[in-house]
């Protein structure tokens, strides 16, 4: 798995700094860094990041048939929105950071054996998981697309054009440039989706199933940051009166993106083809999957053991809290195998003053911590 050295250390910051987990972090990324990247998601743009800058600054055809990982509707699409291209690789990115924060604590954390396309073909099965990382892209995708809308960096939309909510009230101005939702979405959906919508299977076949359940969870991704944008206002008038508002269409935090996925994860849906070759429901005491839920075809493994056909990277070497019952706790970790007891070095914020006016300065302290690791 293939992540900004970045990420990486400030996930250990927070709490830990060990060491050897950031060198590890960083000769992991390096060697990536130099392997030609060959990628079988478009999701791997997010991670190529010599490759991003290139689209935007070559510019020129070739580019598009050399981005790896692109199917071929996706290559003729940033041909003709080549400016979009980095956005979508960003887009990507976040939601491939925000999976790896949701499932922090958990035995799968949003990485994958397939070390050579990063997040490339994610697991081989249709796992709940799998569901997760294909909604949380797209969504990413429609938040980046939205907003560079917004901010003029497209050269084919601009400011939002929903119509005016009808519930606002009616001094207040509708029409500062918001977040182009529509667009996003739009786009989003074009140019995601188009890998799906080009291969060629069998129906019936586990292909077919895969395929209608990637594309149902691109769409629950889609329809939730759709969903969760919302009014915001700016106040006018004299002296901060706010007796004149401006109002327009803002995209949510991303973080309520992923944690309404996450929901959405919780409550996925298991899923069967039928012999008309429609994906329906397994358990049909349950009320079928909406648009906006996740469904899977296959059960998850135990993410225990390393197993490269399940895509689990198993949880040895995983941190774990000793004292913790949750997912996090060693025990439930380290799936009983024990665990490592090691000596840390944490560097915190500490002996704070608050100066006038207004800002706290802080001194760095290191202290060694217990630390635990799955054997
Ligand atoms: C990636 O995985 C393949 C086999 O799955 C392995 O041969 C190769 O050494 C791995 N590359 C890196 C950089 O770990
Ligand atoms: C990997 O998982 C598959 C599917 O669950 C299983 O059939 C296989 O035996 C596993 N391989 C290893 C090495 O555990
Ligand atoms: C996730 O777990 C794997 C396997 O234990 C580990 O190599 C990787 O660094 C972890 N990734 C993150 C983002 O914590
Ligand atoms: C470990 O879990 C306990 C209980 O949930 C929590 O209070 C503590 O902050 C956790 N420690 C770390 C280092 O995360």
């Amino acid at each position: 798995m293939l992540l900004p050295q970045g990420l990486i250390c400030a996930a250990f910051r927070r709490s830990i700094m060990a060491s050897r987990h950031c060198i590890f972090a960083i000769t992991f990324l390096s060697c990536f860094m130099q392997v030609p990247v060959e990628a079988s998601s478009w999701w791997s743009l997010a991670m190529n990041p010599v490759q991003i800058p290139e689209v935007y600054i070559i510019g020129a055809q070739p580019l598009c048939s050399q981005l790896a990982g692109l199917s071929q509707g996706q290559k003729k699409l940033c041909q003709l929105y080549q400016d979009h291209m980095q956005y979508i690789g960003e887009g990507a990115k976040t939601g491939i950071k925000e999976c790896q924060y949701q499932f922090r604590h958990r035995r799968w954390n949003c990485s994958t054996v397939d070390n050579t396309s990063v997040f490339g073909r994610v697991m081989q099965i249709g796992s709940r998981e799998t569901a997760f990382t294909y909604s949380i892209s797209a969504a990413g995708v429609v938040n980046a697309v939205s907003r560079a809308c917004r901010e003029g960096e497209l050269s084919t939309c601009g400011c939002s054009r929903a119509a005016r909510p009808k519930d606002l009230p009616r001094d207040w101005l509708w029409g500062g440039c918001g977040d182009n939702l529509d667009y996003g979405f739009r786009f989003a959906k074009e140019f995601v989706d188009a890998r799906e919508r080009e291969k060629i299977y069998q129906k019936g076949s586990y292909e077919s199933a895969r395929t209608s359940m990637n594309l149902h969870n691109n769409e629950a991704g889609r329809r939730t940051v759709y969903d969760l944008a919302h009014v915001s206002c700016k106040c006018h008038g004299v002296s901060g009166s706010c007796s004149l508002k401006t109002c327009w269409l803002q995209l949510a935090d991303f973080r309520k993106v992923g944690d309404a996925l996450k929901e959405k994860y919780d409550s996925a849906a298991s899923m069967k083809l039928n012999t008309r070759g429609k994906l329906v429901q397994v358990n049909n005491r349950f009320n079928p999957p909406t648009n906006y839920d996740l469904v899977y075809v296959d059960q998850s493994p135990d993410y225990c053991v390393r197993n490269e056909s399940t895509g689990s990277l198993g949880t040895q070497g995983r941190l774990c809290n000793k004292t913790s019952e949750g997912m996090d706790g060693c025990e439930l970790m380290c799936c009983g195998r024990g665990y490592d007891q090691f000596k840390a070095q944490v560097v915190e914020r500490c002996h704070c003053k608050f100066h006038w006016c207004c800002y706290v300065k802080c001194k760095r302290c290191t202290k060694i911590v217990d630390q635990f690791v799955c054997k």
